[in-house]
């Protein structure tokens, strides 16, 4: 009863009459929460982040996972604050906020290690095919999302030289060329799509000057992908953990159902 409340709440956000005007809006469930409602409307093999990965040298990512996820970006920051305050007292009655990022853009495309991020993407003609779930499986449409919030060390990173750097991720820094080969820790290499399959990541830069990240945002049609590049960076597979993890630290993890707009838009009040 609650679930569907909290749904038919996100589902009035999209309508039209209410101002979402020059802010885009993502909205994602947990996975068993979307179940518990559309038990047809829900991809296969899809849980939550539920407990904490452990991966070589008893290194860990955590699980946070939260009932819905709210992503608003627009071109400019008072408009989202006010957009986010107006959803805010919309949904007053139904959730309360469990954790906010706000997130800014860096370097055009970089993320705060200064190197280019998204390098690897497919492009925007091929991303739905690999981000959304294809028409006849159960979710069509729709999204699985993997959320993590990464805090950078900022000074052991800083002080490495760029080779460094670049060995760590696996490419080169001003113009992303991958290095040939991919040193076995680097993180182009544990995260590898030839050997993992393709995802779709619109990584967020978030913070201040003395403490920042990487919010990890990425996009499949499927877990699966997602799921094993976490356990191949944590060093399951094989013992060799992404040198990447030594210079940034996951503070959140969490996995999230994002439907189509029409499988929300059925739940809107004045649809019913
Ligand atoms: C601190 C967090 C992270 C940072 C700063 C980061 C940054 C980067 C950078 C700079 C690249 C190279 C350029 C590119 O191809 O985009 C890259 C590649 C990639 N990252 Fe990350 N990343 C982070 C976390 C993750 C996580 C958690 C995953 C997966 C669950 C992931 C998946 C990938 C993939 C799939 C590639 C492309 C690999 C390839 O096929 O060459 N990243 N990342």
């Amino acid at each position: 009863m609650e679930a569907t409340a909290l749904l038919a709440g996100v589902a009035g956000l999209k309508e039209p009459e209410t101002t979402m005007g020059g802010v885009n809006l993502v909205s994602g469930f947990r996975p068993e929460l979307w179940r518990s409602i559309r038990p047809d409307g829900a991809p296969d093999r899809l849980d939550g982040f539920n407990s904490p990965i452990v991966g070589a040298e008893g290194y860990q990512m955590p699980s946070t996972q939260h009932d819905l996820v709210l992503w608003m970006a627009g071109g400019s920051y008072d408009i989202v604050f006010d957009e986010a305050r107006a959803v805010l007292r919309s949904l007053v009655n139904l959730a309360h906020v469990a954790t906010e990022v706000s997130g800014w853009p860096y370097g055009h495309d970089r993320d705060l290690t200064g190197f280019i991020d998204g390098t690897e993407n497919p492009s925007l003609l091929d991303a739905a095919s690999v981000a959304l779930i294809p028409d006849g499986r159960p979710g069509a449409g729709g999204s699985v999302l993997l959320l993590q919030k990464w805090q950078h060390d900022v000074r052991a990173w800083e002080s490495l030289a760029v080779p460094e750097q670049e060995r760590v991720i696996g490419r080169t820094k001003p113009e992303s060329i991958e290095l040939d080969p991919k040193p076995p820790a680097s993180h182009a290499r544990r995260t590898d799509q030839d050997v993992f399959g393709k995802i779709f990541r619109r990584n967020v830069p978030y913070g201040g000057v003395t403490e920042h990240g990487t919010l990890f945002v990425g996009f499949c049609a499927e877990q699966e992908p997602l799921r094993r590049m976490l356990e191949s960076m944590a060093g399951i597979p094989d013992g060799v953990r992404d040198d990447l993890t030594r210079y940034s630290r996951p503070l959140s993890g969490a996995y999230y159902f994002v439907p189509a707009v029409d499988a929300i838009r059925g739940f809107a009040p004045d649809s019913r």
